[in-house]
């Protein structure tokens, strides 16, 4: 199906991804199955860094680029600020949210767009900044 399709249902989801790992993974493809549109808005190294205190290993374009070679993603654009989900979900004429469950209850403000909200569970243990400390040690 082709992005300009009007019977096309959207997905969006919103985050990091550095290091992509198989939470990840999981979480594109669980998300993905909503729909038929997969939009990813991946933080930028400045949002990152600004709003949640996080140095990226790859930065932006190395995210982006392994992103846009995983299957269930078809588009990712930039996330640059908190507030631009209420606009995203207009501009990209999204119909499902979709977050991991650490962001539970955040963004049910976006009901109120007209979008379906979905928290879905975390794969346990693994994430980025485990990665991380563990390769320190
Ligand atoms: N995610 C997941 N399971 C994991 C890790 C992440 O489902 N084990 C999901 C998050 O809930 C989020 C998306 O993947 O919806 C991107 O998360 P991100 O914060 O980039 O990944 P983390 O590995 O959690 O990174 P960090 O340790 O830097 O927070």
């Amino acid at each position: 199906m082709e992005e300009g399709d009007e019977k096309v249902k959207r997905v969006i989801t919103y985050g990091t991804f550095d290091l992509l790992h198989y939470g990840h993974i999981n979480l594109l493809r669980r998300a993905k199955e909503y729909g038929d549109y997969l939009i990813v808005a991946l933080s930028t190294d400045q949002f990152n860094w600004n709003e949640k205190q996080k140095k990226c290993y790859f930065d932006y374009e190395k995210r982006k680029t392994l992103l846009e070679a995983i299957r269930y993603v078809d588009l990712v654009i930039p996330e640059e600020n908190w507030e631009q989900k209420k606009t995203d979900v207009h501009e990209y004429h999204v119909d499902t949210f979709v977050m991991g469950d650490d962001w539970e209850g955040k963004f049910d403000f976006l009901k109120e767009e007209g979008v379906e909200v979905v928290y879905l569970s975390r794969t346990p243990e693994i994430s980025s900044t485990q990665i991380k400390n563990d390769l320190k040690r």
